[in-house]
């Protein structure tokens, strides 16, 4: 099975998460694009989607999928996204796509968050993938220099802005032995807008594609 096999399999494995009447919170990137398609099947049942980025609002609105402002949606039963990483506390590097503070929000607002991934992506320690962080532009400098004083190696994302406006800085270098409270170190930083460490709000639920198909860890 290739990688991309094993997304689809991790993809179509969520839909049984999908209930008539629900208004889905859904992720940004390659999985959650395959989660999409599988979606599309439902589109009549579901009363509507909420997206975490310009580029799924429009792949939704290409299947003909309701997509809802999240300010008129309230809270959502769920939301289903991929990862860069998960350790196996479910706590998640996310990000890899630019889409991080929008995927926390969504993610934030939802009773159950279901992580989409093949298997390559479950870790002992995370860190290994660049950990995401999105910066208001005039705080480069200084969040880089206080990236290199927790230790890590900042690297601006070139020629990439986020749907809000913003830039990426990519760290490398952690040893993220300690996920909540890094991403609390993270959340100090003045002109950081999102570390891509989603530890205060992990997954509830990860379907890994595997060679054997999904397997659901809790
Ligand atoms: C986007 C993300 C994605 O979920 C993450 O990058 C995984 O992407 P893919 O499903 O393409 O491997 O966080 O910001």
């Amino acid at each position: 099975m290739t990688q991309d096999e094993m997304k689809i399999a991790a993809a179509e494995a969520a839909m049984k998460y999908v209930e008539p009447g629900m208004i889905v919170g859904v992720g940004t990137g390659s999985t959650a694009n395959h989660f999409i398609d599988a979606l599309a099947t439902m589109k009549h049942d579901i009363e509507g989607t909420v997206a975490s980025s310009i580029a799924t609002e429009e792949r939704l609105k290409s299947h003909g999928i309701r997509v809802m402002e999240l300010n008129n949606a309230g809270q959502l039963s769920i939301y289903i996204d991929g990862a860069d990483e998960s350790d196996h506390h479910l706590n998640l590097i996310k990000g890899g796509g630019g889409a991080l503070t929008r995927e926390k929000i969504v993610a934030g607002a939802s009773d159950k968050f279901i992580c989409i991934a093949d298997d390559t992506k479950l870790v002992d320690v995370m860190g290994k993938f660049p950990l995401p962080v999105e910066v208001i532009p005039m705080a480069q400098s200084f969040v880089a220099r206080e990236i290199v004083k927790m230790g890590g190696i900042p690297i601006l994302r070139e020629g990439f802005t986020t749907d809000n406006g913003n830039i990426i800085i990519d760290v490398k270098g952690l040893e993220i032995l300690e996920p909540v409270k890094m991403e609390d170190e993270f959340n100090k930083i003045a002109g950081v807008v999102t570390v891509g460490l989603f530890a205060r709000r992990p997954a509830d639920v990860l379907i890994l594609g595997t060679a054997k198909g999904a397997k659901v860890l809790t």
